[in-house]
């Protein structure tokens, strides 16, 4: 067993169900767990408080570097207004270089000495923790992706309509994966798990499987 963290990156396109995943095996092996959606979120949402509807990259940049955390708390992060301004400075080079540093350093030194950690967005096995010991791609047909996120704000008690979803799903899955800087894609040696049709604890199971034979094989 060596010092380093045990990193589990989890990646893929919206509503593919990361989160859920992430926040229950970092609850199964008592490891941190990092949201990096919830971070571009933070600066969407600061930027739409303060009533910049098309940010620049300097603009975006200067609300990345200055992201006061406790937006992250914020009901409004999960708006799908919220997503699409994230979708888009996330296409922003600078955007992404500042919030770089505190991700790398979260898989470096996960808090509260945790021994890992789980952390989920669009480049995590790719470009921000390529060492990662697990890597797991999330992917689902838009049309379960849709239904689950339709359902998921319906149960926040926020508006949502399967069409309107459908649309901004489409557009951030081309977002996504066709910009430039750090675009959506599974890293060479991620696992897919396609959950279209699988259920969480399906997923759950086959995750944390390849969990524990990593951490067993772990050098
Ligand atoms: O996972 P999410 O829906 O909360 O992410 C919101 C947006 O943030 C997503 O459309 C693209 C961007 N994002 C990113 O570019 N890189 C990440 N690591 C995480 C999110």
């Amino acid at each position: 067993m060596t010092g380093r963290p045990f990193i589990v990156a989890i990646d893929g396109p919206a509503a593919a169900g990361k989160g859920t995943l992430a926040r229950r095996l970092a609850d199964a092996f008592g490891f941190a767990y990092l949201d990096t959606g919830a971070l571009y979120r933070g600066v969407a949402l600061s930027l739409i408080r303060a009533g910049v509807a098309d940010p620049t990259e300097s603009e975006a940049t200067k609300a990345a570097l200055r992201l006061d955390l406790s937006l992250l708390q914020s009901p409004d992060l999960r708006l799908e207004a919220t997503g699409g301004m994230a979708s888009r400075i996330a296409v922003m080079p600078a955007v992404r270089a500042a919030l770089d540093a505190l991700q790398r350093r979260f898989a470096e030194i996960p808090p509260q000495g945790a021994p890992g950690a789980v952390i989920d967005g669009r480049d995590i096995g790719t470009v921000i923790c390529p060492k990662a010991q697990v890597k797991l791609f999330l992917t689902a047909s838009v049309a379960a992706r849709a239904e689950r996120r339709v359902h998921e704000l319906r149960a926040r008690g926020l508006p949502a309509d399967l069409a309107g979803i459908t649309a901004e799903i489409e557009a951030r899955d081309a977002r996504d994966a066709g910009r430039a800087t750090a675009p959506l894609k599974a890293a060479e040696d991620a696992h897919l798990l396609d959950t279209s049709d699988l259920g969480i604890e399906e997923v759950f199971a086959k995750a944390k499987s390849i969990i524990e034979t990593a951490r067993q094989t772990r050098t």
